[in-house]
């Protein structure tokens, strides 16, 4: 035992088998989700130039978190930080194409230098899922409305998270009633974003060095408190009709303080957040409706948000949610009585196999007991056993590790019993 020799990369992850399968178990419920409301799968590549995150993602994610560096030409790549403006350049490339609405999602991985704490690691997966061709507030809640089917299947109801919504023409009509305008109007954005990432002093103090004076920022908390202003956004309104609509209008509510730090979003923007207050956001999109033209396409508008794997699974630990996995897939355990049958076992588990089993066969001839002990602690169910006294009489043993129950039976009713056994449950 001790410390490996070389550490792995900070942020990085490690994957064992057990991690692996809760990767897979969530690629499969975001796939079910998304194909359900009939999204295509698809994907970008893991680098791209660096300048394509500079057109609108912010100062951020290009400068202070992108893993940047040359290639042989001299080119400057990103590894992937997010994937929408892959998906724009993508749209754009197509263009007339492309039969709209586009409905597609993604699951895969990205890499941010962020500083690593609970939630947040400088590798992740994110899904993906966006709704491009359509600028309407239905389109809007459609979207987020796959992740809240999400989160009904896997039993995260909404007295444990929310979808909190914003639209960014609301807030900047609400921001000029008190005198900030167009040249204020991002680094404000940016302020509202840090709200729930500085504490209140630092945050106050970050308000003055943007340059509002103690009475807008004053007006401005005042207007971040306000949970009716809505009401007076038509997008809004339609928004949370549309959700109700999709049957699950009880996972969203309004929030003025949700504004997104990505700079591409124009519109209804959103942040699923655990209503305990105890992670950072779950998920978070919104539209984008001028980021296809930044690259180089028509103007198509655009919908969408992610949601990346780290939370989600710290969310579902937090209430006893994660599913009971099995790492190893046999179904079937051969055991290995002795040297002598050992190749009659390894025929077995080959014949097993040709007749589609999930098969583990035993690599030596150690006690039985032992041999149990092992396939049950890897969740197989069933044993199969093949001493010298049934090779000569033609039949095997098969043992219910659970019940501890075992069976002696010709060798070729074991395929049908052990279908039936599996079958059966
Ligand atoms: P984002 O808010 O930067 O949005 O990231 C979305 C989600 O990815 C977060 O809510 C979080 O779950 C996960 N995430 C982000 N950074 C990390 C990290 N360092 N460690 C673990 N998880 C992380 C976007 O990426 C937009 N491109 C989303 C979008 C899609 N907007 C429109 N379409």
């Amino acid at each position: 035992s001790g410390m490996p020799k070389i550490q792995p990369v900070r942020g990085t992850r490690d994957f064992y088998p057990e991690d692996m399968a809760f990767r897979q178990w969530l690629y499969a419920r975001i796939r079910e989700a998304s194909e359900r409301f009939g999204y295509q799968e698809y994907d970008g590549p893991y680098l791209e130039r660096l300048e394509l995150y500079a057109a609108k993602s912010g100062e951020e994610l290009v400068k202070e978190q992108s893993y940047v560096f040359p290639d042989r030409s001299g080119t400057m790549i990103a590894l992937r930080p997010e994937l929408t403006p892959s998906l724009a350049r993508m749209v754009a490339q197509r263009g007339n194409a492309l039969l709209l609405p586009l409905r597609w999602w993604s699951f895969g991985p990205f890499w941010r230098y962020e500083r690593t704490q609970k939630g947040r690691s400088r590798e992740f997966f994110q899904w993906n899922i966006d709704l491009i061709g359509v600028d309407n507030p239905s389109a809007d809640a459609e979207v987020p409305a796959v992740a809240a089917t999400l989160f009904q299947s896997v039993g995260l109801t909404p007295d444990l998270i929310r979808i909190k919504v914003n639209n960014r023409r609301l807030a900047e009509r609400k921001l000029a009633e008190i005198g900030i305008g167009e040249s204020l109007r991002s680094s404000v954005f940016h302020l509202i974003d840090r709200m729930d990432k500085l504490d209140e002093d630092a945050w106050q103090a970050y308000a003055l060095e943007i340059g509002l004076d103690e009475n807008q920022r004053d007006r401005l908390m005042i207007l971040l408190e306000d949970r009716q202003a809505w009401q007076a956004s038509d997008e809004l309104v339609a928004f949370f009709e549309a959700a109700e609509a999709f049957g699950v209008g009880d996972y969203f509510e309004y929030d003025p303080t949700i504004i997104r730090g990505l700079d591409y979003y124009t519109g209804t923007v959103y942040e699923a957040r655990d209503v305990r207050g105890l992670h950072r956001a779950i998920l978070g999109g919104g539209r984008y409706d001028d980021l296809v033209a930044a690259m180089g396409g028509g103007k198509i508008p655009a919908t969408g948000f992610a949601m990346g794997d780290v939370v989600f699974r710290l969310l579902l630990g937090d209430y006893e949610l994660l599913p009971r996995l099995r790492p190893n897939p046999a179904d079937v355990f051969v055991a290995t009585f002795d040297e002598n049958t050992k190749a009659e076992a390894m025929r077995l588990s080959t014949e097993l196999r040709a007749e589609g089993f999930q098969v583990e066969w035993y690599p030596e001839p150690v006690r039985l007991s032992r041999q149990f002990k092992y396939a049950d602690r890897q969740g197989i169910p069933f044993a199969v056993i093949a001493g010298p006294d049934e090779v000569r009489d033609g039949q095997v043993s098969l043992k219910d590790l659970r019940s501890g129950e075992q069976e002696t039976l010709p060798r070729e009713h074991l395929s049908p019993r052990l279908r039936k056994l599996i079958r059966g449950g």
